[in-house]
């Protein structure tokens, strides 16, 4: 007998997604988005996100079971998202989850979202090498990680961001160049036709007292974007939005790649994973790639699907803990919305001897 498959569910924001995972194996997944029911009001509603997931949660995991050609019996333990994230929305997977797992007389872990990001790559590339950099980019985070063994090791923060996620500055950079949300996806589009070099936007942190190296800062970047178009504005000038894009798309990637390559330099470590939403940006993924090759980097990023909000990347995360032997979260386990990353599990894990 091998591992049991693991249903993944993920509801932290404004996407429902299921997946279903056997030894690092994705055997079918599935996914449902409120983003559209958001975009009018320029950013996610959680009523209307956690409202959302209560439609979507039983067809999603029905149709994740149909992609991979299983059925309800056939899983062996439930994993879900209990933070960080919304905290309705949370709720709602938990919820299921745990009705799932009760019915079916499986355990049930609850997952840190952001480790889920990280075993996303697993899928693709097979199992991390120990040690790893990774950099995670979402829309409410921005991390450069030490990580070791996922499902046993606490995963050290080598730096974070002091205020805006790179999801979020790319977000509110679209809302003032006028670009619809989500904007990180829209500023991507518009950069194809612009000149990176044609407005020198900040590298916020990047010069400096050592003790920034692996800090990010988003905030100034932000609001120099909010200049520069209030600028043009003001001017009576057309925005040259092509070119403003791109320079702005220029200097989050200059600044995320530098610093993630400079973190693998100084520890040693051979290999750069970069996840979560922003890793489908078109540039972050070029120059990670260019900048990775020059310092004899590997770099492994995940395939687009896998890179933003999924239920196939919490089940990597659950097969690994069920793999580890982890012990399973009590029934009563509650979602934590603002969970700091420690570890990939949610509550206490020690091995079962
Ligand atoms: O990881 P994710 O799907 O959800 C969170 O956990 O936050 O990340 C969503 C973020 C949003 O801010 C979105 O604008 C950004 O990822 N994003 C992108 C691209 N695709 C999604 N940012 C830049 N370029 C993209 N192509
Ligand atoms: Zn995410």
């Amino acid at each position: 007998m091998g591992s049991p498959v693991v249903l993944g569910i993920e509801t932290s924001c404004d996407e429902t997604g299921a997946g279903l995972v056997r030894d690092g194996r994705l055997l079918g997944h599935a996914l449902a988005s409120s983003m559209d029911e958001h975009a009018r009001f320029g950013g996610v509603v959680p009523e209307i996100a956690a409202r959302a997931h209560v439609h979507a949660l039983t067809p999603v995991v029905r149709e994740a079971l149909a992609d991979a050609g299983l059925r309800a019996g056939d899983i062996g333990a439930v994993a879900v998202t209990t933070g960080p994230g919304l905290s309705g929305a949370l709720q709602v997977g938990l919820a299921g989850a745990k009705g799932l797992a009760y019915a079916l007389g499986v355990p049930l872990y609850g997952v840190h979202h952001l480790a889920g990001h990280v075993a996303a790559d697993t899928l693709e590339h097979g199992p991390l090498p120990d040690p790893s950099v990774v950099l995670i980019v979402s829309g409410g985070h921005t991390s450069l990680l030490l990580v070791r063994d996922l499902a046993r090791d606490p995963i050290v923060h080598l730096g974070d961001t002091l205020d805006d996620a790179a999801g979020e500055c790319f977000d509110k950079a679209a809302r003032v160049f006028g670009l619809p949300y989500p904007g990180g996806p829209a500023i991507d589009r518009t950069a194809r036709e612009g000149d990176p070099r044609a407005v020198p936007f900040p590298r916020p942190l990047t010069t400096g007292p050592p003790g920034n190296r692996f800090t990010f800062s988003f905030s100034g970047l932000k609001t120099a974007a909010a200049r520069w178009t209030e600028r043009h504005r003001a001017a009576g000038h057309p925005l040259p939005l092509a070119d403003g894009a791109a320079s702005f798309q220029e200097a989050v990637a200059d600044v995320l790649t530098r610093k993630a390559v400079a973190a693998c330099t100084e520890h040693g470590v051979g290999t750069l994973v970069v996840v979560g939403g922003v890793a489908a940006n078109s540039r972050v993924r070029s120059l990670a790639e260019e900048r990775c090759a020059t310092a004899g980097i590997s770099l492994r990023v995940p395939p687009l699907r896998l890179c933003t909000d999924n239920g196939a990347m919490i089940a990597a995360v659950g097969d690994l803990l069920v793999r580890a032997g982890a012990a399973p979260a009590p029934l009563d386990v509650s979602v934590d919305p603002s969970a700091p990353l420690a570890y990939a599990a949610l509550h206490p894990v020690a091995a079962t001897p």
